[in-house]
């Protein structure tokens, strides 16, 4: 197990927890809707929001074929496919991700419009020219050899296709130790600057590049979801310790800090 995977089998919000959460809620399995799933289930600043940002950017419509790529619990790829009529695969690299997205999308009845593989997205085994776009949400940080990443997005894609990403990226006067506290406490193994990105997808041969800062937009967000780990607490501390959860807690106030200071942006 990597950094990355080690990271992510133990995370405060996982499949257990969506389902949990939902069970408090009178929710039993059998009645649970995508919709109710999506309140939970998505691993990435702006909820909804940023996933419907990032649709009507690539033009999402229905019928497409659309990779999600590090896809987790599979929130993503679900809501592309119930908001969007989207035929989606989710690839993610961490197996037990994997296992919860396919079965939080069984418990849903969607497993016709939505598949999942593992799968390690620097180097997809997928077929050439077999989907219409690709998105992903807050997962290329913990990438660190992003030219295979975006050559194997690019082979991907069907002529004419479209990729769409949200990241953290660098600006100038983030430290080498800002970058070491970001790989120990949220496997974060390469924070890119904008201009890196734009070298590396153009590189790749992808053109029309652009990108859109939503820090100022999503700060509160940040402080909301910092509220939501900490109200985590009782079941991170039962399910992997006192330290794992004080660990990922100091990491994202960091992290916020970061933003505030200006030397990160999402
Ligand atoms: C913050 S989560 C985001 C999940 C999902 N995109 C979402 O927004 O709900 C990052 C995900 O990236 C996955 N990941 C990290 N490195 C990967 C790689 N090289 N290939 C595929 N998945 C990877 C992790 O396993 C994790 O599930």
């Amino acid at each position: 197990m990597n950094a990355v995977t080690r990271f992510y089998e133990n995370h405060p919000i996982n499949e257990q927890q969506i389902l949990d959460k939902l069970a408090a809620e009178g929710i039993p399995p059998e009645k649970i809707t995508p919709q109710d799933l999506s309140r939970f289930d998505q691993d990435h600043y702006g909820g909804l929001d940023a996933t419907d940002r990032l649709a009507e950017t690539l033009d999402i419509a229905p019928g497409m074929t659309v990779l999600d790529v590090c896809s987790g619990m599979g929130g993503t790829s679900r809501y592309l496919a119930y908001r969007y009529g989207a035929n989606v695969v989710g690839m993610d690299l961490t197996e037990s991700r994997v296992e919860g997205a396919r079965s939080l999308t069984e418990i849903v009845g969607m497993q016709d419009s939505v598949r999942y593989v593992v799968g390690d997205a620097s180097d997809m085994q997928l077929d050439p020219d077999s989907f219409d776009r690709l998105v992903s949400q807050e997962a290329f940080l913990h990438i660190p050899n992003r030219e295979p990443l975006f050559a194997c997005s690019y082979r991907v894609l069907k002529r004419g296709g479209g990729i769409g990403f949200t990241d953290w990226i660098a600006k100038d006067g983030l430290s080498v130790n800002a970058r070491q506290r970001f790989a120990d406490g949220f496997a974060a193994r390469d924070i890119a600057s904008l201009e890196q990105y734009r070298n590396l997808v153009t590189k790749a041969g992808f053109v029309d590049v652009a990108a859109t800062d939503l820090s100022v937009e999503w700060r509160e967000i940040l402080g909301q979801r910092l509220e939501m780990y900490r109200s985590l607490e009782a079941e991170t501390i039962a399910q992997f310790g006192q330290e794992r959860f004080n660990g990922f807690v100091d990491s994202y106030v960091f992290f916020i800090e970061q933003i505030d200071a200006g030397t990160l942006v999402t």
